[in-house]
Formats: structure tokens, C-alpha cells, sequence
């Protein structure tokens, strides 16, 4: 496969940054497809990386770049294997022989609902998404999951009004929809998941005695200074400010 001869562009401009900070020579380039076109790609760039050095402007379909937002979900065969792979595309290596295809995007249903006006919490997920008494237990969910977590399993926990396990099951959920992508009941899991969360934390978790502490110190303007001071820093304070922050599991209580 060779190079292209023009930046595709999906939306936009074409990405400048793309080839200007990665050489089209490189020592190991592999050969992918696209969007069904052939593209070669340096070996050791993420997915997403292999779009952009192809020259796709990823004006959808990236958030984080760091496995949380769930922006990035791609689907994927290798070529000569019939079976379908997805993962998210800043999370994994492009290889050679992957045809290629970004789901920035995929349709689900979620109703609207008023979180106060639930009379029985408990049944709350399946009368909004009835949908959810249709799951096969065929475990599609559970394999296409990113995160590796027990879909089936939270879906069985709503089932039986259980919010507290849904919710446990389900807090890793980044709402990349690959889920209802292959559910043969067409339930859109991730949503049923969020209100399942949701329902839980407003009737059936007691409030942490520590948000009315917090909420007055707020108040008290106790953080004013430190917020003008990054309201005012210029770039180079904030990266050395973020260069510096506390990062979670270092943060001592004060
Ligand atoms: S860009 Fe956020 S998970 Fe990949």
C-alpha cells in the first residue's frame, strides 16, 4: 500500500498537525485500511494516531485521548479474519492489516424523565427503558466492552431492582454506546446504566457529611484567591501549575 497523495479530511481542514510531526518515512509502517482505504502507518501509534498521521482532522470521535471520555470507539476486522473487533482508538496499537473504522457516534434512546417524580426508585430503570426485560443474556454486551465491564450482569441487577449492584457494576461505564451497538434486544445499556446511577445516588445513597462542610467553605471564599490566580495565569503558569498538581491517590486529606 502506498502513502496518499492528499490528507483525507473528515470535517474541516486537513490536519496539519499530522504530517508535520510525524514523517511520512518511517522505519516500520504497516499497511491499514480506513474507511476502506489503504493507508501505511508508522508501527507504535495508537489507532487514533494512524488516523490523524493519515490525515484525518478528528473534529468528532476524540476527547481525552486518555481512555475516560469514550469519545473513540473504533470498529475494526484484521485483515482475513472474519471476526469484528472494536476498542477505543487511543487506547489501541494500530497493526498491520487493520480495516479501520471510527464510531464517533452511536444512536441510542433516552427518554426524557424527572429524577424527582420517581414514586418506586427500584423500578425506575424498567419503566423508562422496558426495553431492558427483552435481554437475551447472550453476553455481547459483555464481550464488546472496552472497559471490561459486566454489562449483562448490571442489566440483570436492574432487573431485579437491584441499584446499589447496577451502579457498583456500571461506574466504569464512559458511554462509548459499543454496547447497543451489538445488543440483538436494541437496548441502549449505557443509559439504562446512567439512570440506574442516578436513582441510586438521589434516593437510596445518604448524603456524605462532607459536602455541607465543602459547600461552606465555597462560600466562605476560602478558594477566591486561588481561582483569580489561575483565572489570570498565562499558559506557561498553567503548565507549570498542572505539571505540578496533586494527581489522585496523592492528595492527603486536610
Ligand atoms: S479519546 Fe477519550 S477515550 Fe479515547
Amino acid at each position: 500500500m502506498s502513502a496518499p497523495t492528499e490528507p483525507v479530511v473528515i470535517s474541516g481542514k486537513p490536519n496539519e498537525l499530522s504530517s508535520a510531526v510525524l514523517p511520512r518515512t518511517h522505519a516500520s509502517m504497516v499497511p491499514v485500511r480506513i474507511l476502506g482505504k489503504p493507508y501505511e502507518v508508522p508501527l507504535g501509534l495508537t489507532i487514533l494516531k494512524a488516523y490523524e498521521y493519515a490525515g484525518f482532522r478528528m473534529v468528532r470521535g476524540v476527547g481525552c485521548r486518555g481512555g475516560i471520555c469514550g469519545a473513540c470507539a473504533t470498529v475494526y476486522r484484521m485483515d482475513g479474519d472474519h471476526r469484528r473487533k472494536t476498542g477505543l482508538a487511543c487506547q489501541t496499537a494500530v497493526r498491520s492489516g487493520m480495516i479501520l473504522a471510527p464510531l464517533p457516534f452511536y444512536p441510542t434512546t433516552r427518554p426524557d424523565y424527572d429524577l424527582a417524580a420517581f414514586g418506586d426508585p427500584a423500578l425506575g430503570v424498567v419503566q423508562v427503558y422496558p426495553e431492558v426485560q427483552n435481554c437475551l443474556g447472550c453476553n455481547a454486551c459483555n464481550k464488546i466492552c472496552p472497559q471490561g465491564i459486566d454489562v449483562m450482569g448490571y442489566i440483570a441487577a436492574i432487573l431485579k431492582g437491584d441499584l446499589e449492584k447496577a451502579s457498583d457494576l456500571s461506574f466504569d461505564c464512559i458511554m462509548c454506546g459499543l454496547c447497543a451497538s451489538t445488543c440483538p434486544a436494541e437496548i441502549s445499556q449505557l443509559n439504562t446504566a446512567l439512570l440506574a446511577r442516578r436513582l441510586y445516588a438521589r434516593y437510596m445513597i445518604k448524603g456524605s457529611s462532607k459536602v455541607p462542610t465543602r459547600v461552606a467553605e465555597i462560600r466562605s471564599g476560602r478558594y477566591e484567591a486561588e481561582l483569580s490566580r489561575l483565572v489570570a495565569a498565562d499558559e506557561s503558569e498553567l503548565k507549570k501549575l498542572y505539571a505540578a498538581r496533586e494527581l489522585p491517590g496523592t492528595m492527603v486529606e486536610k
